[in-house]
């Protein structure tokens, strides 16, 4: 196969957004619609990916830091897609092969589908090979005009088009392979007249000017290309993604009671026979064992969780928290930085931050880690085995021990020795005959 440059297409405002955030930063389930598109371009192994960023870039920059391999090209103005395209041309001066271009607000795209259009592209020897889709609703598309034997010939902006153009379901969905050397054509792209901006898709009627071999190639499924100009869409982005993802881990064996109010982002790992109820919420680089349960409403942020744990209703998992095997978090339980180790139980209202909690240990109703003290954060370490009695308040750094035992109500301020019994409480005075006189 040929080299392959990637070229994507992120300078926009998105003014449709309506929002300070350039809207390639917007997420669909914890990613941004740029970072969908870069990793899919990833799976391809290009030799080079450029990506064109113009409206706040310096935003766009700072959110892909970690992403060593991207070379970034500055358009000052945005002048349309094709200058775009043309001012990544430069970092493309001595390359042979095919150029594929992406637009930065397509989230959805499948790695498969580009995979497929470089064998097609290949095959057919095409200089040109063009993704096209079949829209139910194509408004807001560019539409594909085709010649009387049914090959492409040009594509006509919505804003262009005639009455009798936007009547066409076929679209641009704005992928584009070619060989390098068709970026010469963009020079000769005009500026349009009712947008005043250089269109990419006008790279078509050149190809067709200079007898280059077009080829059409037909995305199967039309939710894949959709492209993300308002917050509407961009809402309906996360549906699909969410079927996708949901589906894929159905099919792996993950129970969902409700996959349509269970939200997956897509870093996350499950095993099979993880149960899933309604309204549950998983992001980051979460993993949750197998035959784990995680019951209604519960939030597991960037966290690990062991095999036939339980979680939930209504607990939260905030990020760096790891939940050892068969433990148990029950309803308004909110664990943060927290390790709680195999076989512990902490099953009714309790705040657990920066702790260290061993095995078998019991933390009871109403226990919370007093871990700030406004300044810093401070560790409580609770060992194997020790029971921690309702309305406790631990204040960090402290330390319970072993098979420890805090009584109830305790505000524990130091370290409790292994199989000690704290407490804290003051006596209680009974005062008799205090009803008050008269009633
Ligand atoms: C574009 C296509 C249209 C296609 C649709 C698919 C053109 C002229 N039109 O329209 O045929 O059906 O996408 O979703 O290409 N961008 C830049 N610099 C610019 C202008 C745009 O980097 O000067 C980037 C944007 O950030 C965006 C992408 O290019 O990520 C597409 O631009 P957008 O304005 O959304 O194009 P559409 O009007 O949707
Ligand atoms: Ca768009």
């Amino acid at each position: 196969m040929k080299k392959l440059a990637v070229i994507i297409l992120a300078a926009g405002k998105g003014e449709r957004m309506v929002s300070d955030r350039p809207k390639v930063l917007h997420h669909v389930l914890g990613k941004s619609l740029l970072g969908h598109v870069i990793s899919a371009a990833q799976t391809l192994h290009p030799e080079k990916i450029i990506v064109v960023v113009g409206h706040k870039s310096d935003d766009v920059k700072k959110a892909f830091e970690k992403e060593a391999s991207i070379e970034w090209v500055f358009q000052e103005q945005q002048l349309g897609t094709a200058h775009a395209v043309l001012c990544a041309k430069q970092a493309l001066k001595d390359f042979e092969g095919e150029v594929l271009i992406l637009y930065g607000d397509a989230p959805l795209l499948r790695a498969e589908t580009l995979k497929e259009m470089r064998e097609v592209s290949e095959k057919s020897h095409a200089d040109l090979l063009l993704a096209t889709a079949h829209f139910q609703q194509p408004s807001g598309y560019g539409r594909i005009l085709r010649n009387h034997y049914g090959k492409i010939r040009e594509i006509v902006e919505e804003k262009e088009a005639s009455a009798e153009e936007k009547k066409i379901h076929e679209i641009n969905p704005g992928i584009y392979l070619l060989d390098a050397d068709l970026l010469h054509f963009l020079d000769k792209i005009e500026k349009s007249i009712a947008k005043g901006e250089y269109y990419l898709t006008d790279i078509v009627v050149e190809s067709v000017k200079q007898k280059r071999i077009i080829e059409t190639y037909a995305v199967a499924h039309e939710d894949e290309v959709k492209g993300i100009n308002n917050k509407s869409q961009l809402a309906e982005a996360t549906k699909i993604l969410q079927k996708r993802i949901n589906e894929e881990w159905m099919s792996k064996g993950v129970t969902m009671v409700s996959p349509e109010t269970t939200f997956i982002e897509t870093s996350v790992i499950l095993e099979a026979d993880v149960i899933l109820h309604p309204g549950v919420v998983i992001t980051g680089n979460s993993k949750i064992g197998k035959g784990s349960e995680i019951l209604a409403y519960s939030v597991i942020e960037e966290s690990v969780v062991g095999s036939g744990v339980r979680i939930g209703p209504f607990a939260h998992l905030r990020p760096a928290s790891v939940v050892g095997d068969e433990a148990h978090v029950g309803n308004f339980v909110e664990l943060k930085k927290t390790t709680l180790g195999k076989g512990s139980k902490a099953n009714h209202l309790a705040y657990l931050g920066d702790a260290v909690i061993g095995e078998k240990a019991n933390i009871g109703a109403g226990t919370i880690t007093c871990n700030y003290d406004g300044e810093k954060k401070f560790q409580t370490i609770i060992e194997d085995g020790a029971f921690i009695g309702s309305d406790t308040q631990l204040v960090a750094p402290v330390k319970v021990g072993k098979k420890a035992y805090v009584g109830s109500g305790t505000t524990v301020t130091k370290d409790v020795p292994d199989g000690a019994l704290a407490l804290s409480r003051i006596e209680q005075k009974n005062i008799p005959n205090w009803k008050k006189k008269g009633k």
